[in-house]
Formats: structure tokens, C-alpha cells, sequence
């Protein structure tokens, strides 16, 4: 089973970390845009065009299955990509939500979403959320911790700030959904702020679908590639720290 990966970037290589480890696939193709990366604050139509490329990118590689790891595309172009294409496309915010359901069946619990503007905007987990029953959802837009991971900061004074400015009127927590390819990255240091919160994990979130909705199993080895639309070596290069190649 060949797979494509999808993302603005390089944060989807943490999705693709979550797949990696339980080699659910004999192949990945990974595509990051990263000459137009971030998609977080463009609009619904740029996004949508975004990713209709992307899918033309992966048509050279007869894949089985799309993942989209990238939030923001998620959270505007999953239908669109789905119309334009025969197989499947699986992205991380149905994952996320079901996610969610098994970890709390209490519908009073405080649910904390984070994720880039676009992602946030599109009020896309907190929809299915409240059509789940879920009724205390707080949704805020942390864009800066992007760039702060983007930079290999992953702890320290400055994410620290950024967390302070972010959650300063967050009040009891239940759960976080980390709705953005780049926080499991800050994943413990969100949840120590927010004293232990538990947290839900895009990659994770998306093994559990794979396996469940899609009947995967384990598979003996994965062979990946790695392509981006600018700068690849420095793709290759994150991918090798990240995923320990
Ligand atoms: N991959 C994006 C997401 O998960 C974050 C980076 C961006 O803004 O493109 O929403």
C-alpha cells in the first residue's frame, strides 16, 4: 500500500512519525509546499487551490490513499480534495475528533482547541465537537508557535512567553486538541502549562483511524521520499532529525 502525505511544510513529518512507527504502509510519499508554507493565515479559496496542486503533484505516483497531516488544509479543503479524486483522502480533524470521543465521554468536560487562524476560523472541530454533544469548547489560534518549532526551539523563555500571551485567559482544561502538524513537538510543554492537561496527538489521532476505519496492519518496512516545492535538502534534513533516519 502506497500512501501520499500532505502538508504546508515540514511539520507534517509528525504525522508522518506516528505512521512511521507503527509501519502501516510499504511506502510514503511526503510532499511539503514549502515555497508557499504557512497556510495558517491565508484564506479558505488560496488553501482549496493549494491543495487541488498538491493532489496533481501526487497524481505522478499512483498512490492508494491521500493523508492530509496539515490542520489548516484539513480544515478547508478535505471535501474538495475528496471530489477530485477516487481514493481515499483522510485528514487529521474527523481523526482528531474521534479522537477526542475516546478520550472523554463527558460532555461538560472544557475542551481547549489550538491551531493556526485558518484552522481556528474555520470552526471545523468545534462544529463536529458541538455535534457530538460536547458543549465547552474554547478554540484559540497560536500561530506563533510555528515559527518558535520551526526554529528548533522546543522549550525555553520564548515558547514560554508565547504560551503565557496565548492561554493568559485560559481558565480549567480537560484536554488540548494539538490541531496543528507542528505542537506534538511542544506537545509536553503545553501540557505542563496547562498543569497536565491531556492532550490529543494529529498523528496519533490518525494511526487510530487508519487502523480501525481502514483495517491497516503492520507491514515489514516503509520506504520513504521526500519531496517539497522549495529548498527539499532542507526537508530531507528535518526529516532526518525528526524521524531519526
Ligand atoms: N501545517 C500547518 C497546520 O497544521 C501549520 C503550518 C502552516 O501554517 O502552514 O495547520
Amino acid at each position: 500500500m502506497k500512501v501520499g502525505v500532505f502538508d504546508s511544510g515540514i511539520g507534517g513529518l509528525t504525522v508522518v512519525k506516528s505512521i512511521l512507527e507503527e509501519k502501516l504502509f510499504d511506502e510514503i510519499i511526503y510532499y511539503g509546499d514549502t515555497a508557499r508554507v504557512p497556510y495558517g493565515p491565508k484564506d479558505k479559496n488560496t488553501i482549496i487551490s493549494y491543495s487541488l496542486e498538491a493532489l496533481e503533484f501526487f497524481k505522478n505516483f499512483d498512490i492508494d490513499m491521500l493523508i492530509v497531516a496539515c490542520n489548516s488544509v484539513s480544515a478547508y479543503a478535505i471535501e474538495e480534495l475528496q471530489k477530485n479524486t477516487t481514493i481515499p483522502v483522510v485528514g487529521v480533524i474527523d481523526s482528531g475528533v474521534m479522537a477526542l470521543k475516546n478520550t472523554t465521554e463527558d460532555k461538560k468536560s472544557e475542551i481547549l482547541v489550538i491551531g493556526t487562524s485558518a484552522t481556528v476560523n474555520s470552526n471545523l472541530y468545534d462544529h463536529h465537537l458541538r455535534e457530538l454533544g460536547y458543549e465547552n469548547i474554547t478554540s484559540i489560534p497560536t500561530p506563533l508557535f510555528v515559527p518558535i518549532v520551526e526554529e528548533g526551539i522546543f522549550s525555553g523563555n520564548l515558547l514560554e512567553e508565547a504560551m503565557k500571551i496565548y492561554f493568559k485567559d485560559v481558565k480549567k482544561t480537560d484536554v488540548v486538541i494539538l490541531g496543528c502538524t507542528h505542537f506534538p513537538l511542544i506537545e509536553n510543554e503545553i501540557s505542563n502549562f496547562l498543569n497536565g492537561v491531556k492532550t490529543i496527538h494529529s498523528g496519533d489521532a490518525i494511526v487510530k483511524v487508519l487502523k480501525d476505519t481502514y483495517h491497516l496492519t503492520s507491514t515489514h518496512e516503509t520506504k520513504i521520499s521526500f519531496f517539497a516545492s522549495s529548498n527539499p535538502d532542507n526537508l530531507k534534513n528535518v526529516a532526518k532529525k525528526w524521524l531519526n533516519l
